[in-house]
């Protein structure tokens, strides 16, 4: 053969040539099991914070290998951001964690999603609860001025087994309260708004337990000196595992809470935390 036929062509060069192909920009690994990633942007991609697109490689055979991934950077962030976890059999992140600055990915630009404001109505406190990766779609609303704009106060509480699996989390809180253009884009008199409750289940720290135990025995509401939740007053994103999201889904109905969907705007909304 003279000439290379389609089907020989290695992956990379597929997914280079494919109309969704993009590079990747940047890798950070924070545990064996967690890393983030940045993407370029398509000029045409318009998304609200806190959506989520589907990603993905080439697989073996030759079709693509889609996952749904939450969107980690505000939509004013001329590149994409992406927090993953490793699954070491699994199909895409088995592949994915060996990304490096240069490769190319699959991004499919159809955001979709309810974690948006669009599907709260107004209210006065926000929490944005998560577990694990469940932390991507609010690295990505704690970076748009319009969460801020729309409420008194914005408590983003995080749950992982240990203190390493905090980080990525903690560093963008600490980001937005630190970094010059974030500070400014949000403005200065709305950072005290922001509260970081962050909670390990496993390793030892200075806070530990499942959210939901301390939302029931109302540990939450006491270390951070606010009443416990109202409808009238309080309004949250959940994003986690399954069994998570059922769990704080039961106890925001409990206090009242509504969920509410883009069609339908209530008082809270859930989305599953994706792995693959
Ligand atoms: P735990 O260590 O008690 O299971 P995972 O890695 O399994 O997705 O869990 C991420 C974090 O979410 C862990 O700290 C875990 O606590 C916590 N978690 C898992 N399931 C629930 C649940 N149903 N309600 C509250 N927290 C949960």
């Amino acid at each position: 053969m003279t000439e290379q036929s389609p089907v020989t062509q290695t992956n990379a060069a597929r997914v280079a040539q494919s109309p969704d192909g993009q590079v990747v920009t940047a890798v950070r690994h924070y545990t064996d099991s967690l890393f983030s990633f940045r993407i370029t942007r398509p000029a045409s991609l318009r998304f609200r914070s806190g959506e989520f697109v589907m990603i993905g490689l080439m697989g073996d055979n030759g079709k693509p290998l889609m996952r749904a991934y939450s969107i980690a950077s505000p939509n004013w962030d001329e590149e994409l951001e992406f927090y993953s976890i490793k699954v070491a059999d699994g199909p895409l992140t088995s592949k994915l964690q060996h990304i490096q600055e240069g490769d190319h990915v699959i991004l499919r630009p159809k955001p979709v999603g309810t974690l948006v404001h669009d599907a709260l109505i107004p209210g006065k406190r926000l929490w944005l609860f998560s577990t694990g990766t469940g932390f991507a779609p609010f690295a990505s609303l704690l970076r748009d001025p319009e969460t801020f704009e729309k409420f008194e106060q914005v408590i983003v509480t995080h749950t992982c087994r240990d203190v390493a699996e905090l980080t990525y989390g903690r560093e963008l809180v600490e980001s937005v309260k630190t970094d010059e253009m974030l500070r400014e884009l949000i403005g200065e008199e709305n950072l005290d708004k922001l509260v970081y409750y962050p909670t390990t289940t496993r390793e030892e720290s200075p806070k530990m337990g499942r959210i939901t135990h301390l939302i029931e025995n109302g540990e939450l509401f006491s270390d951070l000196g606010v009443p416990a939740l109202d409808p009238e007053t309080d309004r949250a994103m959940v994003c986690g595992s399954l069994a998570f999201n059922l769990d704080i889904k039961a106890l925001l109905e409990k206090a009242g809470l509504r969920e509410g969907a883009n069609s339908d705007p209530a008082e809270f909304v859930i989305e599953k935390a994706f792995v693959g």
